[in-house]
């Protein structure tokens, strides 16, 4: 496995292999290697699998966990190795981002509703970072989780609309054993948080199987069920369609019931389709 830290060499590497990118923040977990997995089956015997890690302190809104957010270095190396990764390009800020910076990218739709409300800037910080790997990195393929159904629709709005020439594979959410999302915040939580996260899949599926038709009694259903655990603070449960990311009334085709609950200090996010 090639490990590159700067920009420069990442771009001057001659390359006859197509590549399939997968970006993340590190902190790997069971869901990246799923992730890596679909690109290296992507990718094929002729292809090369790239993985960036790079907290990126532009998606962070100010006051949240950009410090605390776990680096274990080692750790993601191995698992890279482990997983058959080709190229692991692992840029420090400061090799990313000019101090005087002044353009960004700005996705004006869909990062408007669900988590661009509570986290201000944070999809600006997300399509920035995604567009500047995707030119350093030159991928033709790049793959994405389906936890984060907002990044992915954004993301994928973002390469309609600038014209990236990058395919956008969408990864199902990878859960651990009791249904709860594999998420690298899953850290933060202590053990009666983690006991009582496993509430936010039940209520999915709890409200996607109850057969109702208006997003009132569906989204009343999932809080109800979350609302059995104490230690549960809910940011929103929502019915969107899933395209648009806008409110639905009442349960149609292609809606998507997705939530965000602050277990203590750490927000979770997870979303389900609904038949
Ligand atoms: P990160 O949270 O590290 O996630 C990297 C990729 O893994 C994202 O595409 C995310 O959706 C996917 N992922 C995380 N948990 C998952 C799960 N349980 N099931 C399926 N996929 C999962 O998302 C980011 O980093 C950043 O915003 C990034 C895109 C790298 C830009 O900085």
């Amino acid at each position: 496995m090639k490990i590159v830290t700067t920009i420069a060499e990442a771009q001057s590497r001659q390359r006859s292999k197509p590549r399939v990118l997968v970006p993340t923040m590190g902190a790997l977990h069971k869901a990246h290697l799923e992730l890596i997995r679909v690109a290296r089956e992507r990718a094929g015997p002729n292809g090369e699998v790239a993985v960036s890690i790079f907290v990126n302190p532009l998606q962070f809104v100010p006051g949240s966990d950009y410090e605390q957010y776990p680096r274990p270095e080692k750790a993601d190396e191995e698992f890279c190795r482990n997983a058959g990764v080709d190229l692991l390009f692992r840029p420090a800020a400061r090799e990313l981002y000019f101090e005087d910076r002044s353009a960004y990218v700005e996705e004006a739709s869909l990062s408007s509703v669900l988590e661009g409300k509570s986290r201000p800037g944070h999809f600006r910080g997300v399509c920035t970072v995604v567009a500047k790997l995707f030119n350093i990195l030159a991928p033709e393929v790049a793959t994405f989780g389906e936890k984060d159904f907002q990044q992915l629709a954004i993301v994928r709005r973002m390469v309609r609309d600038l014209n990236f020439k990058i395919d956008i594979i969408a990864v199902p959410t990878v859960r651990e054993d009791d249904g709860l999302a594999c998420s690298s915040r899953n850290r933060y939580l202590n053990l009666e948080e983690r006991k009582q996260a496993a509430v936010l899949h039940k209520a999915l599926l709890a409200a996607a199987s109850a057969n109702k038709r208006s997003a009132s009694d569906v989204v009343d259903l999932a809080r109800k069920v979350i609302s059995e655990v104490q230690l549960a603070d809910i940011d929103y449960v929502e019915l969107v369609d899933a395209e648009t990311l806008q409110p639905v009334e009442m349960v149609r085709p292609n809606s998507l019931l997705a939530l965000a609950v602050l277990f203590g200090k750490t927000r979770l996010i997870d979303n389900i389709r609904l038949p």
